[in-house]
């Protein structure tokens, strides 16, 4: 049979080893954060009823026009890979009762999302969002505790040059008002919009200010504004939340351009932008959405939130030189010379192993030097060589492997406890006992 090499799906990413502790870095700051706000975390499936996105983000947007990747089973109903985490969210929050659990209810998540988008950097097919909902909370103060909660993210992961983007884009009743004004704004340039535009012109013009096409857009650069649009209510909501902002010392920029991509959201939306990654900038995206859980057959429910574009977040970090936390490394590396010394070598990691030591010893064969080099090569702290004579002495040499010292230490029972005295002056230093 004849060789194939299969490569990765286009716009797709493997996370390897060596890369896994960037990951593991930002996937703890954003769950910490969340924690630390009194949000629980909430798993839902990879794929749901195509239809749950179609009702909540909406069918005249791009996300469900073009990027869906949608399979029926067997012929049946169809299923959708999620494309965002906020509809998988609020499906199983209804579906599971959570609002007779009391309000606010905070859930938080990390999932893979699909799209099927052009890739290039910071945009892939499939990517991972960290997110944060609550519901329940129809304040501007919940606005202004999740802006906090994205930002302090943010902050933690160490990321500069973040700028944050706020809008309102009101509730159904301005929406009706602006959404006429854009109507009779687009109208007179029905020659110039692409064939979706012209569709949304009829079902749904705010879609048409974030078509990517450069004509649209430049149209759309000189259409109405929805702040002019705003009714009392949603006007005094966006103006508390510029207060408390500021109460708060978060700085933001109020853009009116800002509409996001996905239909659920009302009043609030704000973006995180940074411009150190390229044209896909956008770290992170949210806004509140109150009408969504009644869409959705739930009561009706105020309901807010964000997600973080989590391969975006990692590469705002690695282009500021941000620190990601490095695993920790074997603590001991267990040499054997002969096959009795082997099985001395397996018995003595697995008490090192439960005593809770990253403890290695030599699986694959390898000459003494070869594992010598091998301990050197994942990092070991400390190595030791057991040999015959080691085992009917009862003693062995451990070696630090950073200043090469070298100490008896009995192979007893009592092997793992004194290593672990031997570890704690390593790491703490002399200092240590000395408090
Ligand atoms: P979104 O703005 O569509 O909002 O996505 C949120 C974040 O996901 C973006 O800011 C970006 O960092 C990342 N992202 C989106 N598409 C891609 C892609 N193709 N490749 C890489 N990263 C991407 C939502 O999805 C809403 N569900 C957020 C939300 C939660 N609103 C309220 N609650």
């Amino acid at each position: 049979m004849s060789q194939v090499s299969i490569k990765r799906p286009k716009g797709t990413q493997d996370m390897i080893p060596s890369a896994a502790y960037k990951w593991h870095t930002v996937e703890n700051i954003c769950k910490d954060a969340a924690k630390s706000f009194g949000y629980k975390e909430i798993r839902t499936p990879t794929f749901e009823d195509t239809g749950l996105f179609v009702r909540s983000v909406g069918d005249t947007t791009d996300v469900v026009q073009k990027e869906m990747y949608t399979v029926s089973s067997s012929g049946e109903a169809q299923f959708t890979l999620k494309p965002e985490g906020t509809a998988g969210a609020m499906r199983a929050v209804i579906e599971n009762g959570l609002l007779n659990e009391g309000i606010p209810q905070k859930v938080y998540y990390m999932t893979s999302c699909f799209r099927h988008e052009k890739p290039q950097a910071g945009r892939l097919r499939e990517f991972h969002q960290f997110g944060c909902e609550m519901l329940g909370a129809s304040g501007p103060a919940a606005d202004a505790d999740m802006i906090l909660l994205a930002k302090t993210i943010l902050d933690n992961a160490g990321v500069k040059n973040t700028e944050l983007f706020i809008n309102s884009i009101g509730c159904p009743e301005c929406r009706a008002k602006y959404t006429q004004a854009l109507k009779e704004y687009f109208s007179s340039y029905t020659d110039e919009l692409c064939g979706t535009c012209l569709t949304r012109l009829e079902k749904n013009p705010m879609r048409i200010l974030d078509c990517k096409s450069p004509i649209c857009s430049e149209i759309a650069k000189g259409a109405p504004e929805i702040l002019d649009y705003l009714c009392d209510d949603c006007k005094e909501h966006f103006t508390s939340l510029q207060r408390i902002l500021a109460e708060l010392d978060i700085e933001f920029t109020i853009n009116p351009r800002i509409v996001r991509g996905l239909d659920y959201y009302t009043k609030t939306v704000f973006e995180f932008v940074t411009t150190d990654i390229g044209a896909q900038g956008t770290i992170c995206g949210g806004g509140r959405y109150d009408g969504l859980v009644g869409e959705l057959g739930g009561a009706d429910t105020p309901a807010l939130g964000f997600a973080i574009g989590l391969e975006r977040l990692i590469l705002t970090m690695e282009n500021q030189g941000s620190e990601f936390i490095e695993e920790p490394t074997c603590d001991i590396y267990l040499a054997s010379i002969g096959d009795a010394a082997l099985v001395k070598t397996a018995s003595l990691a697995r008490d090192l192993r439960n005593c809770g030591f990253n403890a290695e010893y030599d699986l694959v064969g390898r000459s003494l030097k070869a594992q010598m080099k091998y301990a050197d090569k994942i990092g070991a702290k400390f190595s030791i060589v057991i040999g015959d004579d080691d085992l009917k002495n009862g003693y062995a040499k451990l070696k630090n492997m950073e200043t090469g010292e070298k100490e008896e230490l009995r192979l007893s029972e009592r092997f793992s406890e004194h290593f672990s005295d031997i570890l704690v002056a390593y790491m703490f230093g002399d200092s240590f006992y000395e408090n």
